[in-house]
């Protein structure tokens, strides 16, 4: 194949989706992919900035802020590392993306939903992925693998991460053509042949 693709893995924190980004890194690799793996926040370099301050900083960030930061750290993981590698013909994994800005922020924190769309295109310059994973899982299991370590997000209790749940869910209705939901309670092993399934769909 050498057309790029554009790959992101969503779900509640403690979800499986980094494991499950590797697996079909893995799996890609040993079939003659070339791939490139980002995340947000904190792709390379700058990004590296924004996900220190957005999960590690101790003073008060306000809704609207955290917002913004994570809309300019995806303004720069699309222009300098996703858009490049897609267009020469990569696969890119992108752990986290737009949909985490409408279910955290969206949804868990309650900020306007179509603003955040709107948002998300500035950031994006209007790209889309041409495959979305969301990876759900009851938030009392999810919370249960996130441990007692909590950063910054991880702490903002089980109600929050319930709207987030859901606001994935609601997402995923709303755009069944690019966003697939994966039931992530098996094995890994069941969930990866899961993956593995929708994205030979995609590829057909
Ligand atoms: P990370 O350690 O990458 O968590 P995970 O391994 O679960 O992906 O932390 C990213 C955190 O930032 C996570 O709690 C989700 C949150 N987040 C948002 O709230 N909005 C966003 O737009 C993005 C990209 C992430």
């Amino acid at each position: 194949m050498n057309k790029g693709l554009f790959i992101t893995f969503e779900g509640a924190d403690g979800c499986g989706k980094t494991t499950q980004l590797k697996l079909l890194k893995t799996y890609l690799e040993n079939n003659g992919y070339d791939v490139v793996v980002t995340r947000e926040p904190g792709g390379k370099g700058l990004g590296e900035k924004f996900r220190e301050i957005l999960l590690n900083y101790d003073g008060v960030v306000s809704d609207r802020c955290e917002t913004f930061l994570f809309l300019a750290d995806r303004a720069q993981n699309i222009d300098t590392i996703v858009k490049p590698a897609v267009a020469s013909g990569k696969i890119v994994l992108c752990d986290r993306h737009i949909d985490s800005s409408v279910a955290y922020q969206g949804y868990g924190r309650g900020l306007d939903i179509q603003q955040i769309k709107e948002l998300n295109t500035l950031a994006t310059g209007g790209k889309l992925p041409d495959l979305t994973l969301i990876f759900d899982i009851d938030i009392e299991t999810s919370m249960q693998r996130v441990g007692n370590e909590k950063d910054r997000m991880e702490s903002s209790g089980m109600e929050f991460f319930n709207r987030v749940r859901n606001g994935y869910l609601e997402l995923a209705k709303q755009e069944p053509e690019r966003i697939k939901v994966v039931e992530a309670k098996g094995s890994i092993d069941e969930i990866h042949a899961k993956v593995l399934d929708i994205f030979k769909n995609l590829c057909k």
